[in-house]
């Protein structure tokens, strides 16, 4: 399994530094221009370009909301990837989302991927801490329509060291993690730990 972080998110790109485990991280630059600060990071963390990063099999799309299409365009289809939403669509109308969660317009740009939404709930100086705390493991929570890739990205959290929480469906559980116009779900932000 490969896995790429699109738009450099460093929490992310921090969570599997600490695990050992190789990820690609792209931006709009040249790879080059952010080298020192994946190497900073990590020796597992690789820069690359976008074209490249997105031939992984997991993707995290951790770019601003407004961006997803522009991601969305590297591939003519994304058949058998899983993207994971880190996006929160906060201060996008909910009309100009038809009323539909931000993740299912993601879902439908990514023409073919399965869909996760994930890791999107704790702000970066959280997300960025070990998820080891005070002997349990810090929660993610996970929303997908598709049940085997709920799955597989809580394998992924879990070896992360992450304590991952399914939520359901995006229209269901999954709202609780969405952003809507100018409110954000009841579950963001709130950093929690469960002691197995
Ligand atoms: N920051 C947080 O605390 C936090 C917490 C939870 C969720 N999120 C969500 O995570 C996403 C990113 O947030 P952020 O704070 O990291 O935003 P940011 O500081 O604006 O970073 C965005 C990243 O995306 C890259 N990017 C932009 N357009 C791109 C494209 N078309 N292709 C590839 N890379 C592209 C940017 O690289 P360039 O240098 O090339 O522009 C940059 O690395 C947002 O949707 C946000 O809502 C953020």
């Amino acid at each position: 399994m490969t896995y790429a972080i699109i738009g450099f998110g460093k929490a992310l790109a921090k969570a599997f530094a600490r695990k050992g485990i190789e990820v690609s991280v792209a931006t709009t630059r040249d790879p080059e221009s952010f080298a020192a600060d994946a190497g900073a990071i990590g020796p597992t963390i690789i820069p690359k370009k976008l074209t490249d990063a997105v031939e992984a099999d997991i993707i995290f799309l951790a770019v601003r909301f407004e961006s997803y299409l522009d991601v969305a365009k590297a591939l003519p289809t994304w058949q058998g990837k899983t993207i994971v939403d880190v996006t929160n669509a906060y201060g996008v109308s909910p009309e100009e989302l038809g009323g539909q969660p931000s993740s299912k317009f993601i879902e439908q740009a990514f023409s073919g991927a399965k869909l996760v939404k994930g890791f999107n709930h704790l702000i970066a100086a959280t997300l960025d801490q070990d998820p080891s705390v005070h002997g349990g493991r810090r929660v993610v929570f996970l929303a997908s329509d598709d049940d085997a890739a709920a799955a597989e990205i809580g394998t992924l959290a879990d070896n992360l060291g992450f304590s991952p929480i399914k939520l359901g469906g995006l229209s269901e559980g999954g709202l609780l993690v969405q952003a809507r116009g100018n409110s954000w779900g009841h579950l963001i932000f709130k950093d929690l730990v469960k002691f197995d």
